[in-house]
């Protein structure tokens, strides 16, 4: 008797959870997609990042985008074409991060990358003018001499001891490095200490989190907690805390030091307050921020700086190494526009429209965020080609970027080269507002754009200034893992001559 009632009330219960999601049900059989498995959905196929995007891209294909699927017992409604893109960064309702972003938070605080409003839009208010253009010209002498600073290296290990290099360990320190300086105000000297423990933390921060995201039976936290993958992150977590406190330290303005210097030349007057850490210091004191927020804030910048900025400049190097031709018409602007040697100013950087394209074409081909997943704060009206469809609250929204700057139908039949010309040269033909969006749009769009913008150019130029890169790699060779930021599997080696 007490078995059947239990059986009935489990039964009762089962029903009534079907019901308070019949309107998840309604557009999955309306936006059909794959179901994948009763409480996992499709978490054991994406499980594994070397093969999630091109899998995401194969089921573009079965499907009709925009496609709704499952993720664990959340409904996930899949997007990779630029006018649904659209819609969704346009919208106000879809402006919070997806639950997925919640691992993110849990692990190393709720900065602005994983934030929901009103916490989000509050922060975002405050730290905006930390990252716009007339502060971003400070930075110039630190990037400049961060350039230097890879220079030497390539021109030491690469030319003089003639050695093959994995360009990307050197690019990660460098920039982590300029991170540190135009962020927290701290010089680390990471290029000659020579301990990776912070990069691998980061590396192995963000792994956690992806295996996480794409292992839907570990989402309750009771389970994770008691999960091999809950050991791993605290250990990483570990070495992240005590690099950021270290940051946290109180600070000699190394920004107000170079900016000072500069400003003898230039007769401009630069204020010292205006880096992050400054800025984020005056909130506490004014009681917007708390200090507990400060440290979530400078998290999320140091990583969302340095992980995105060294991918995004990898690539490009890559693609040009793999592409001479280019190579020498970037090289041919460089000896137009720039002096022989010495520092890049922002008058230089301003015209340099190939080095541009350049950048452009390795971002659309090898966009740095691959994926990045919204929530639905509200139901939504979304247009497709066959009809309007209501999209319910707490639905799932996972923007593919990688395979939209991929994908023919987008970008015509030269879609998977690299051919700076063909996508951004100005005879190329035009394409919709949202096919392009490595930074994201709308509300919540990058806060760094200009800044990353500003530092791979200038690295850039430098590099193609002096120097020639070759590499054996192919580009249809390279085997990439969706992770949050790109990676690759294996890191093809560069040989570096001086011109
Ligand atoms: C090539 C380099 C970079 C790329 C490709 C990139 C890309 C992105 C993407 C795709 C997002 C997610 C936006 C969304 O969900 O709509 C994002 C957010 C963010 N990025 Fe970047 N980023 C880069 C460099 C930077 C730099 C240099 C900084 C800091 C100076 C930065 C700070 C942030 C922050 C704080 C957010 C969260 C913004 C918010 O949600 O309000 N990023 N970035």
């Amino acid at each position: 008797m007490l078995a059947y009632i239990l059986v009935s009330w489990l039964v009762l219960a089962w029903i009534y959870f079907l019901w308070t999601r019949r309107r998840y049900y309604k557009i999955a059989c309306q936006l059909k997609g794959p179901i994948g498995w009763p409480l996992i959905g499709m978490g054991l196929q994406m499980m594994n990042p070397e093969t999630f995007l091109p899998y995401m891209n194969e089921l573009s294909h079965r499907y009709k985008v925009p496609f709704i699927s499952w993720m664990g017992i959340n409904c996930f409604l899949y997007v990779n074409d630029p006018q649904t893109v659209e819609q969704i960064f346009n919208s106000t309702h879809c402006t919070n991060k997806g639950e997925f972003y919640r691992f993110m938070s849990s692990a190393i605080g709720d900065g602005l990358f994983t934030s929901s409003s009103p916490r989000w839009h509050k922060h975002r208010r405050l730290i905006n003018p930390a990252f716009g253009r007339q502060i971003l010209c400070n930075f110039l002498p630190i990037f400049n001499s961060e350039a230097d600073v890879l220079l030497d290296k390539l021109d030491v290990e690469g030319v003089q001891r003639g050695k093959s290099l994995e360009i990307y360990q050197i690019l990660k320190k460098i920039v982590l490095e300029a991170a540190c300086q135009t962020t927290m105000g701290k010089k680390m000297n990471f290029q000659h200490d020579g301990s990776m423990a912070i990069f691998e933390a980061y590396n192995g921060l963000t792994e956690v989190c992806v295996k996480r995201m794409l292992s839907p039976w570990l989402y309750p936290e009771v389970i994770y907690r008691r999960s091999r993958l809950f050991a791993q992150q605290q250990k990483v977590v570990g070495v992240l805390f005590g690099f950021v406190g270290q940051l946290l330290e109180p600070i000699v303005s190394v920004v107000a030091r170079e900016a000072n210097k500069e400003q003898m030349h230039q007769q401009s007057r630069v204020k010292s307050k205006s880096i992050f850490i400054e800025q984020v210091r005056e909130h506490v004191e004014r009681g917007q921020l708390s200090w507990q927020d400060v440290r979530d804030e400078a998290n999320v910048t140091i990583a969302a700086t340095f992980e995105t900025t060294s991918t995004a400049l990898y690539f490009t190097i890559l693609c040009l190494a793999m592409h001479p031709v280019y190579q020498e018409r970037l090289h041919e602007e460089l000896l137009a526009e720039l002096p022989p040697f010495g520092n890049i100013t922002m008058e230089h950087l301003d015209q340099l429209t190939y080095t541009e394209m350049v950048i452009n074409e390795a971002m659309r081909l090898f966009a740095p965020v691959p994926m990045v997943i919204r929530s639905a704060a509200q139901d939504i009206q979304l247009r497709r080609d066959d009809g309007e469809f209501l999209i319910p609250r707490g639905t799932q929204i996972g923007i593919d970027i990688y395979n939209m700057q991929r994908s023919e139908q987008v970008w015509g039949p030269m879609a998977r080269t690299y051919n700076p010309e063909a996508h951004f040269g100005p005879d190329a033909p035009p394409r919709h507002a949202f096919a392009f969006v490595p930074f994201t749009k709308g509300l919540r769009m990058c806060i760094g754009y200009r800044y990353a913008q500003m530092l791979m150019k200038l690295i850039l130029a430098k590099i193609f200034r002096s120097y020639r890169i070759t590499t054996a790699a192919k580009l249809d060779e390279l085997l990439v893992k969706g992770n949050i930021s790109l990676k690759l599997k294996d890191y093809p080696l560069c040989q570096v001559q001086r011109r």
